[in-house]
């Protein structure tokens, strides 16, 4: 009988880990997972987080979120709780891409995988977690450069561009710098004459674009803000300058929130490279996995669009974000 039974569970737990569907843990209990939010810097940001939430609550899954206010030492804190607490998987949104293997190390100790989701961290030790599923924030800043240049083909030059940045220190800020100035490379034409950090806020955005125009005013041809949230609160600045965003300036920016689909239809933005937030199915379909003993791949690429103002109009009604 009891050969029997044993015969039957092991059927029973290799179907598990071969659709990876199940919820619980092999004890029958809910699977916990540990999550580390940076904040609500932006439309984007909320976005995520309640795909996060709404995917947990969908998959059965026992979710600890944490908001760490864009505080770094929060989100390490909140981790260190989350080893305390013996969740069952660990996954963080990391606000900067440094300062992360002491905590690491320690849910390696406590033998809690960790997922990475959203932005990469800077580490030699690559066992410390076990996926990174996000964009490819590189190619988002080439996307952004590419429409630009075409845009701008015929144009003389000088094509005088200022940039607000994200978040110091952060991936993204990182990433979609590089990939925009890889493109410009040996463009002479191009020349990022002003560049600084929003912060990824709106706030921050309308600062900084008020602070460029001051110095730079008409001279200004184009505008790149590594997220939406900035180029719509420079958008604010701009007008407030007595010039016209989306024609005396170009604003080209990322991650194709409803705010800016809003802004190309009323033709005040240019164009909006997709970085999607929706990450919570695929988060909580890893957790599964993980569980089930899946190996996982060691990065999870999201696919993504670039979405030009004459696009806008169709394509609002599908946005989910
Ligand atoms: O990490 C993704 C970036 O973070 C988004 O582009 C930005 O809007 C957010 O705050």
């Amino acid at each position: 009988m009891a050969n029997r039974f044993s015969a039957f569970m092991l059927v029973v737990i290799s179907a598990l880990a071969l659709t990876g569907s199940s919820a619980v843990r092999a004890d029958d209990k809910k699977i916990t997972l540990g999550f580390s939010q940076i904040g609500a810097e932006s439309e984007w940001r909320t976005a995520n987080t309640k795909s996060i939430k709404e995917a947990a609550d969908t998959t059965g899954i026992n979710l600890k979120f944490s908001d760490a206010q864009q505080k770094q030492e929060n989100q390490i804190k909140a981790i260190r709780a989350f080893i305390a607490q013996k969740v069952d998987v660990i996954a963080f949104s990391p606000v900067v891409e440094t300062g992360w293997e002491p905590v690491l190390k320690e849910a390696k100790a406590a033998k809690i995988p960790v997922i990475l989701t959203d932005r990469a961290v800077s580490a030699k030790d690559e066992t410390l977690w076990v996926t990174f599923m996000g964009s490819d924030f590189v190619e988002e800043g080439r996307r952004a450069a590419n429409w630009l240049v075409d845009k701008t083909k015929d144009a003389p030059g000088p094509v005088n561009i200022v940039e607000l940045q994200g978040t110091v220190g952060s991936a993204p800020a990182i990433d979609r710098k590089k990939g925009f100035e890889e493109v410009l490379k040996g463009k002479d034409k191009y020349k990022i004459i002003r560049s600084q950090t929003g912060d990824f806020t709106r706030a921050k955005g309308k600062e900084v674009m008020e602070a460029f125009l001051k110095a730079e005013g008409k001279k200004i041809n184009v505008l790149f803000a590594h997220n939406d949230d900035m180029a719509i609160g420079a958008i604010q600045a701009i007008e407030a300058a007595g010039i016209k965003p989306g024609k005396d300036i170009l604003i080209v920016s990322i991650d194709g929130v409803k705010g800016a689909f809003e802004a190309m239809m009323a033709g005040k933005l240019n164009v909006s490279v997709e970085c999607s937030p929706l990450l919570g199915p695929q988060l909580m379909s890893a957790v599964k996995d993980l569980m089930a003993g899946k190996t996982l791949p060691k990065r999870i690429v999201t696919k993504e669009g670039v979405f030009p103002m004459e696009t806008a109009a169709k394509e609002f009604p599908n946005r989910k974000y």
